[in-house]
């Protein structure tokens, strides 16, 4: 699926639609951010977190990794792998003992395995200056919800 983004807006909404469009257990879902350095991965991100009732700062994970969000019956984990080198350091790191919950991923080509479980994979290119905005399913469930959506 294909959508043109003209401004923030409608990265927003975009955001919006897709966790609308998620079902109500989100446990153990991978969505992957890809695009280029300010193409609007956390800009989708953070949408995205407001949209599941997250109110106040969502601050950027480049530093710390991992920035958890815990919700009544869901947890979201917005992650940003830009500073890692590959799966090795990511396992060190404690990707893998994350509990239950909804990972939101940036750069996600630093370890290209991760997408052998992901869901989704949004990837998002500049277009003047708007972007274009490409989904695509990486699971039978995360196909099945790009379809309703569309
Ligand atoms: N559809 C859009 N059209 C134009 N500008 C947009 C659009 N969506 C987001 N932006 C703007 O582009 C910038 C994107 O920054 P953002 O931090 O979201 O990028 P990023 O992909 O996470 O970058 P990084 O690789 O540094 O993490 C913001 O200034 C935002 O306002
Ligand atoms: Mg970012």
């Amino acid at each position: 699926m294909n959508r043109y983004l003209a401004d923030e807006a409608a990265t927003n909404a975009l955001a919006e639609e897709v966790f609308a469009a998620l079902p109500a257990d989100l446990a153990d879902w991978t969505l992957l951010l890809s695009g280029e350095l300010g193409a609007g991965k956390s800009t989708f991100a953070r949408a995205f977190i407001r949209a599941a009732g997250h109110e106040g700062p969502i601050p950027s994970p480049t530093y710390t990794l991992v920035e958890p969000y815990k919700f009544a019956s869901l947890s979201i984990y917005h992650i940003d792998l830009y500073r890692v080198a590959d799966s090795e350091e990511l396992r060190y790191l404690g990707y893998n003992e994350l509990d239950d919950g909804l990972c939101l991923v940036e750069w996600p080509e630093r370890v290209p395995e991760l997408a052998n479980d992901a869901d989704l994979i949004l990837e998002l290119r500049y277009e003047g200056d708007a972007r274009l905005a490409s989904i695509r399913g990486l699971s039978e469930r995360g196909s099945a919800l790009i379809q309703k959506i569309n």
